[in-house]
């Protein structure tokens, strides 16, 4: 794809409904252009990801609804500009069309829980639809019924074995945060979609991501990005051996994975954790019951194209089985998964979004690996909105 979004692929989806006062020069209704996402820079060489609009969320019709609900599967990143205005509700309601039979937040609403895992401190439930998550950095007061709050954007430094250091974050290098999946992964089936709303952005300063893995590579990007790669392309990376490996391979995620890897601490460019025995053992943890542990295929497959996507948490998984029998071994489980997923990360291949004000992106989740990303200083604002929801079903198997 290149920098600019390419006008022979702008793909008319639908325009606006015939209605009374509807008039040929101004048609009323949505509009669902979809325009190929400006890619982070010239050499890269990533194939998803469109802009899409200009739309009303609060107001899709089914059918416009299902032609949205078709781009994220399709194109798995969509970002709709302008949407400063959608209220904490109707971004809940536009989130729970894609799974209408569900409610529950994607990480579940147990307090006890949420508090001793890593994710506590990056999120703030709005009071009044708790399933949208307010995150972001600085000082946000009185806002959607939250009176005073300070945010901190997740800094790699307190979860990253060797983090930078003062001057070369000084000097504009930063990391990816953790490549993850959105998924509480014990009880809850995951998200199949998250909408993420910005609704106040820091300076666009540009830093560099360094990935400090021996490979030499680096991504410049913009302060605050969020960075994407597909799981399709993942999965088209692997050699046939790793293929046939992953097609019959089963991860098993920790009991409440969260919790129990709190202590440990991440490689540098942010895929996995280092193995040194920090995670928590079973007599450590929360109540948890075998039968909600999770099990899911390292291979998902695309509801709408059959693609088939590498999709997994690789910092929660806890073991892996392989051709149902379990390796048994932690640190050669995270070596396998390291050495499927790398080559995804390569900047080549990272979708890293430049935010605007009002940007709403609406994201496959079950067909992508997602980063935080930055080193934000205390005074740059970021102010965001979120939510997924614990969808009704398991992931497609391969
Ligand atoms: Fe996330």
């Amino acid at each position: 794809m290149t920098g600019q979004a390419d006008e022979s692929r702008i793909v008319k989806v639908m325009s606006g409904s015939p209605g009374l006062g509807s008039s040929p020069r101004e048609p009323p209704g949505n509009r669902l252009d979809l325009r190929p996402l400006a890619a982070a820079s010239g050499t890269s060489d990533v194939d998803f990801g469109v802009d899409a609009g200009p739309l009303d969320l609060a107001h899709l019709s089914d059918e416009e609804f299902s032609a949205l609900e078709r781009a994220v599967l399709e194109h798995l990143v969509v970002v709709v500009r302008g949407q400063e205005g959608l209220s904490p509700r109707a971004q809940f309601e536009l989130t729970r069309r894609f799974d209408p039979q569900v409610k529950a937040y994607g990480h579940g609403n147990r307090p006890d829980i949420l508090k001793q895992s890593v994710l506590v401190q990056d999120l703030v439930a709005i009071p009044d639809v708790p399933q949208v998550k307010l995150l972001g950095n600085g000082r946000v007061k009185d806002h959607e019924g939250i009176p005073d709050v300070e945010l901190h954007h997740p800094s790699h430094r307190a979860f990253h074995l060797t983090p930078l250091g003062d001057g070369q974050e000084a000097a504009g290098l930063t990391r990816f945060y953790r490549w993850h999946i959105d998924a509480a992964l014990y009880e809850l089936h995951p998200p199949k979609v998250t909408t993420l709303l910005a609704l106040a952005v820091p300076e666009p300063r540009r830093e560099t991501v360094v990935y400090d893995d021996g490979s030499g590579d680096s991504l410049d990007v913009t302060l605050g990005t969020t960075a994407f790669v597909s799981g399709a392309k993942a999965f088209d990376l692997l050699s046939p051996a790793q293929r046939a490996f992953a097609l019959k391979t089963t991860a098993r995620y920790a009991p409440h994975p969260y919790v129990w890897m709190r202590n440990a601490r991440a490689r540098s460019n942010g895929l996995g954790l280092v193995s040194e025995g920090r995670e928590l053992g079973r007599d450590e943890l929360p109540p948890f019951e075998d039968d909600k542990i999770t099990r899911l295929p390292l291979v998902w497959t695309n509801p709408l194209t059959g693609r088939r996507s590498l999709q997994l948490h690789a910092y929660c998984v806890e073991d892996l089985l392989v051709d149902g029998e379990a390796l048994g071994e932690l640190a050669e489980c995270r070596r396998i998964l390291y050495d499927l997923m790398r080559p995804a990360i390569a900047p080549s291949h990272v979708y890293a979004h430049t935010w605007r004000p009002g940007d709403l992106v609406i994201f496959n989740n079950r067909g992508l690996w997602h980063s935080v990303v930055g080193s934000l200083r205390p005074a740059e604002q970021r102010v965001y909105h979120q939510c997924n929801l614990a969808a009704s079903e398991a992931p497609l198997g391969p």
